[in-house]
């Protein structure tokens, strides 16, 4: 028996174009229309065959985005449980960890790991750079007893995109040393190879390229990590991958099941697969040399040095307030963006690529943001640039598709 029914999904749903407002966060995002069908559909158990069904291929589907091999595991928790899980599984008390800090959300890493007892070296950059590969490998050199390295693929603070491959390459060369990756800004948005670049842990956040709403984690151990899984000491039980694992074994998983987001993730899988990973990255970077181009053009200059495609951090000009220019676009223009968090705020505004996002989103986007940054300083840009400028965005989209 099929509990969906084609009627429930042929509902006549508001596209962003009418409801005229853009979500341009790094997360959350704009949900693809087809996405918000199957939110809607009416509730079934977890425990039904209807369900494992889906549970099955979605645990099959979701390999691909990780390009690996190895299992996935679906939490329902945000993004930072989907980091604690690959923590408390590989992790035991007074064990060396080595946190890469290059913004908010490495700091965030590096204090999780300190309150689960280890102990934390922490090799920071300043903001808006990425980490230096040798500093990794000079830090392994002298420690080799580490047994975590912790590193953001994509900050999200800062906007800036980590040498990911090239880390692992080092830590590859230490048996008992794993990388864990947080690409919960990353993932499916630009290329991750798991298996490939032997990454140890990786964790993805439903709300950014997987284009659902807030509330699960997706993650995944390499074969290296399930030695330590075995041996990891600190406290852990609703995030015990063991139960987890042996649940998914038997088509089911351990706790109640997040069916609206699983049945959700279900069609954004089927999307992605459908078009191919490569046309998704396409799109997503397309969006974010978009940003970066006419962004400059606007009088911005780009924050992060090795920029992400995920989201762009554009410095504002000195005499303007990034706060003010945020919320500007959001009360005006009805596009939310993000500003600058800690010592970056009020100097930056992020500018995120990933979800549902159409070409006449961006367009509005360029122009809004140059008749906000009118509306601050009048001398800064013309209505006639402006307008000049919007031209000039339209071409370049119709030019590159
Ligand atoms: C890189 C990164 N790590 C971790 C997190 C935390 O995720 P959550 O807020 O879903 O717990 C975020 C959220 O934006 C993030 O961008």
């Amino acid at each position: 028996m099929s509990l969906i029914l084609e009627s429930d999904l042929n509902s006549d749903f508001e596209s962003n174009k009418n409801s005229d407002y853009s979500l341009l966060a790094p997360g959350p995002v704009n949900l693809h229309p087809e996405v918000r069908k199957v939110l809607s559909l009416p509730m079934i158990h977890h425990r039904t065959p209807e369900f494992d069904k889906i549970l099955k291929k979605v645990l099959l589907n979701i390999k691909t985005v990780f390009q690996t091999k190895e299992d996935v595991f679906l939490l329902t928790t945000t993004g930072s449980g989907g980091m604690e899980a690959l923590l408390v599984n590989t992790l035991s008390p007074g064990d060396k960890v080595l946190s890469i800090v290059c913004g908010k959300f490495g700091e965030r890493w590096a204090e999780m790991a300190k309150a689960f007892g280890a102990e934390v070296s922490i090799l920071e950059t300043s903001w808006g750079k990425a980490v230096e590969v040798n500093a990794v490998e000079e830090h392994l050199k002298k420690h080799p007893d580490t047994r975590l390295v912790l590193c953001q693929a994509c900050e999200t603070s800062t906007a800036v995109s980590n040498p990911i491959r090239e880390i692992a390459a080092v830590v590859d060369k230490y048996p008992d040393t794993l990388f864990l990756v947080d690409a919960i800004t990353a993932l499916g948005a630009y290329p991750i190879r798991m298996d490939e670049w032997k990454i140890d842990g990786l964790v993805a956040g439903s709300q950014k390229a997987f284009m659902l709403p807030t509330g699960m984690a997706f993650i995944s151990f390499s074969k290296k990590a399930w030695k330590f899984v075995e041996k990891a000491s600190v406290p852990k039980f609703y995030f015990d991958l063991r139960k987890e694992k042996k649940a998914n074994l038997t088509g089911e998983t351990f706790f109640s099941s997040n069916v609206m987001i699983t049945r959700a993730l279900d069609k954004v899988l089927d999307l992605i697969l459908d078009r191919g990973l490569e046309k998704l990255f396409h799109d997503i970077h397309r969006r974010a040399e978009f940003t970066r181009i006419f962004g400059e053009k606007l009088g911005f200059t780009l924050y992060a040095d090795s920029p992400s495609d995920s989201v762009t951090a554009l410095k504002v000009p000195p005499s303007m307030d990034g706060q003010k220019i945020r919320l500007h676009l959001e009360e005006v223009h009805n596009i939310t963006i993000m500003g600058g968090q800690d010592q970056a705020k009020g100097k930056i505004i992020r500018i995120g690529h990933m979800g549902y996002i159409q070409d006449f989103e961006l367009i509005k986007l360029i122009k809004s943001l140059g008749l906000s940054l009118n509306f601050f300083d009048a001398t800064f840009i013309t209505p006639e640039q402006i307008t000049a400028l919007t031209t000039e965005a339209s071409k370049w989209l119709e030019q590159n598709p």
